[in-house]
């Protein structure tokens, strides 16, 4: 028995296991249940007790070279089978997962794009701020309550020299990127700031403590409120369509004089009246005016010599009116239901 054990041995030390199908062979010959070492070890229990502990020590050194033997060739063989898995360049390149641009990201591209055509171009600031670009150049008043902490989220100073530790904020409004064109530009300047904006706000179907603003800024010579309203009637109407009407209401903001809120007509009804609009016809869009000559004064820029418009919106409303969106949570959860609708080439 121990000569045959050494014949089996050999054969196992030559025997090649280069593919799926060898392998196979070789366990069914010398592994499985009926294979030759079973047959051995059956043969096993009939032989003289004298020779038993020999040829049991060579029978257990065969099986193990055998299953050795196997194991490294299968974990070889998987291992080149996932390779060519991998780089498996005859693989169809179709279909494709597509993505698609965030709504936000298209109304954004498509407002600066609007724009852009009557000469203004993209200016940016920072998102952490000071109180003096966000507030105080902008003629708010020291006890305005927009500086209230219930609005604006503060950031300590690190440093002990710092004296006043509120004075680091997030910007509330992209209007804090108007000053900050204005200190390093000199007129004319025509500008659009889109940028993300914080308020400190429970977030609800109407309110976000994050959200996104365009802010437009067109400073020189002669500018007049004339101006402003052709401006936004030619950026309503490339929006939203050339039936759009535009309205002017009267409003109050510090760093405008005089100030006004731009309505749009109701673009699900088209100004007849419907529960989207709540029968009025009209959807508010944006806050504009003229830049309040304090604000020019404070920015080293003549208020005697030149005048100018502002006007600044949520792109968040804007695509909301454009898609019928209704609730500002949607942009924010990415939910691929929602998302997938946006699909455009711009
Ligand atoms: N900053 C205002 C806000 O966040 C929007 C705004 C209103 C900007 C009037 C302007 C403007 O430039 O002229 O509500």
């Amino acid at each position: 028995m121990i000569d045959r054990i050494g014949e089996i041995y050999k054969e196992i030390e030559s025997a090649s296991l280069n593919t799926v199908e060898e392998l196979e062979s070789f366990r069914l010959k010398y592994l499985s249940k009926k294979g030759m070492i079973s047959v051995l070890f059956d043969e096993f229990r009939n032989i003289p007790p004298e020779s038993k502990k020999q040829t049991g020590q060579k029978l257990n050194e065969l099986k193990q070279f055998a299953t050795e033997k196997y194991n490294s060739s299968s974990s070889f063989l998987k291992k080149q089978e996932d390779k060519l898995t991998v780089s498996d360049y005859t693989r169809p390149a179709f279909p494709y997962p597509q993505g698609s641009r965030h709504p936000i990201s298209i109304v954004r591209r498509e407002i600066i794009d609007i724009f852009s055509r009557i000469g203004f171009v993209v200016s940016e600031g920072p998102e952490i701020e000071d109180d003096d670009h966000v507030f105080t150049k902008l003629n708010f008043a020291p006890e305005h309550p927009a500086r209230d902490m219930q609005d604006t989220f503060y950031i300590s100073r690190i440093s002990e020299e710092d004296s006043n530790p509120e004075d680091v904020l997030l910007r509330t409004h992209t209007s804090s990127v108007q000053v900050r064109v204005m200190q390093r530009q000199k007129p004319p300047i025509r500008t659009i700031s889109p940028g993300r904006v914080f308020r400190n706000e429970a977030v609800s179907a109407r309110a976000h403590c994050i959200f996104h603003q365009i802010e437009g800024l067109y400073i020189d010579e002669n500018v007049s409120f004339a101006d402003l309203k052709q401006t936004l009637i030619f950026f309503a109407r490339e929006l939203y369509g050339m039936d759009t009407q535009v309205r002017l209401r009267p409003s109050y903001f510090p760093f405008t004089e005089p100030s006004a809120e731009m309505d749009v007509s109701c673009t699900i009804c088209g100004g007849k009246g419907c529960n989207v609009c709540k029968y009025t016809g009209w959807l508010e869009l944006l806050g504009c005016g003229m830049v309040h000559p304090n604000v020019l004064e404070a920015c080293n820029i003549s208020s005697t010599k030149y005048t100018g418009f502002a006007f600044g919106m949520g792109i968040e409303r804007a695509a909301m009116l454009k898609y019928q969106i209704n609730d500002l949570r949607l942009y924010f959860e990415n939910d691929l239901r929602f998302l997938n609708q946006f699909r455009t080439a711009f």
